[in-house]
């Protein structure tokens, strides 16, 4: 398994695994806009298939942006959406990814802080974003999800990074 920047002819197979882990889904033009306006941001995670023409099986991805229009006006990175597939849980995919993306945010754009928002039944996630890189919560926004469940807000500091 190994993370590399995200290519274009990957994305609906990065889509394909959003479906399969998450309720938030995308169309495939907003994997593409990711993609075209922050290639440096998005990572996947692949495992090679012995046919060396066939393509790559996608089992983890990060899908992350630059706040466009961000209300503190401070420059910052926040993530769409991450997740990894069953199959390859608990391997430090997440977290690599995770870390490539901050890194890129920090380095390339000069990303101050990164944002993002998940759900507070979410366990696993929530104890990689906090224990294992350091996320802080911010706030919490009720509704924050279609079916009703409330979202921790957090954000960690990229200062160090820059
Ligand atoms: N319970 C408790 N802690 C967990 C769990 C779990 N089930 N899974 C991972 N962790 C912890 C690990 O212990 C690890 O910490 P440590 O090794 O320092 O102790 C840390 O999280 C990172 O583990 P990874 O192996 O890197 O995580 P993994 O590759 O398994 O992916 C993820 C974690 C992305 C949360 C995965 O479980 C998943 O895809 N879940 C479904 C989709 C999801 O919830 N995505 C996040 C939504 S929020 C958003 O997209 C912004």
């Amino acid at each position: 398994v190994s993370s590399y920047p995200s290519h274009i002819s990957l994305l609906p197979s990065i889509q394909q695994c959003n479906l399969t882990n998450l309720p938030e889904n995308y169309f495939l033009k907003y994997y593409l806009y990711h993609a075209l306006t922050w290639p440096q941001l998005s990572f996947v995670a692949v495992v090679r298939t012995a046919k060396p023409t066939a393509y790559p099986k996608v089992v983890g991805y990060v899908l992350a942006k630059m706040e466009e229009d961000p209300a503190d006006g401070i420059q910052h990175g926040h993530i769409t959406s991450l997740s990894v597939m069953r199959t390859h849980r608990r391997l430090g995919i997440a977290e690599k990814l995770m870390r490539n993306s901050q890194r890129a945010m920090a380095e390339v754009f000069n990303a101050d802080y990164v944002s993002l928002h998940v759900r507070m039944s979410n366990k696993a996630a929530l104890h990689l974003y906090k224990d294992t890189l350091g996320f802080t919560v911010e706030k919490t926004e009720a509704k924050y999800y279609a079916d009703g469940e409330d979202a921790y807000a957090m954000k960690m500091d990229l200062k160090n990074m820059q």
